[in-house]
């Protein structure tokens, strides 16, 4: 782990205000989630389907803290969340690659803000008769929380901030930085027609 997280990421760091969970923090609750969904699917080989991109850190290292031998794929969407009158409209873009009528299916999320995107997803993988579907998510944001879906496994709430880092993006920056941190306002300022703090990061899946 590294002990000054903002030090040697220069390139970004300028636009970081503080760091709201360490990479410590992350890499310790992903081992322990992964410890539960090991016992809880012991003797059992789920899928795990993650939503790119921004699931890729957490699904890849939620893989080396599973001990069970889980199989992965990959969605991909297309949502309008920034013109209000498209709000909620998601589209799959990139579809699984394999079946999934009758398996074990944990959908893998990092953030999950309106819920929109899940409950879109969580309908359509339904529709495939796979034998249990279920959630985890690492990040939670709920002040704009449009539909409330329970998840079996979560990691962290986050405040009402614009935080970037651990495969949350801005413009497609800062997604590498292992830690979660706030952005400073003149980093998303200059991109939002209001001024307001967006309340959904990127917003241009
Ligand atoms: C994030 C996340 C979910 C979605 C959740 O993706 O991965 O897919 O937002 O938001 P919602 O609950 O408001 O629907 P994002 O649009 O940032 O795309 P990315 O994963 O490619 O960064």
């Amino acid at each position: 782990m590294r002990e000054h997280p903002l030090d040697i990421y220069e390139e970004q760091a300028g636009d970081i205000s503080r760091v709201l969970i360490t990479e410590a923090e992350i890499q310790s609750r992903v081992r322990e989630i992964g410890q539960a969904i090991s016992r809880d699917y012991a003797g059992r080989r789920p899928v795990l389907v993650g939503v790119l991109k921004g699931v890729l850190f957490f699904m890849a290292d939620l893989l080396c803290a599973i001990t069970i031998a889980p199989e992965v794929d990959f969605i991909a969407v297309s949502s309008y969340s920034q013109d209000s009158r498209d709000r909620g409209f998601v589209r799959l873009v990139k579809d699984l690659e394999m079946p999934i009528e009758g398996r074990h299916v944990l959908f893998v999320e990092d953030i999950i803000d309106t819920g929109l995107t899940l409950n879109y997803l969580l309908r359509t993988l339904r529709a495939r008769g796979p034998a249990s579907l279920e959630v985890c998510v690492l990040f939670t944001k709920n002040r704009h929380r449009l539909i409330d879906i329970p998840s079996r496994y979560q990691g962290f709430e986050l405040p009402d901030r614009f935080v970037v880092g651990y495969g949350l993006d801005h413009r497609e920056s800062y997604r590498n930085l292992p830690f979660v941190g706030e952005l400073k306002p003149h980093a998303f300022q200059a991109n939002s027609e209001s001024g307001n703090m967006p309340h959904k990061n990127g917003g241009s899946k």
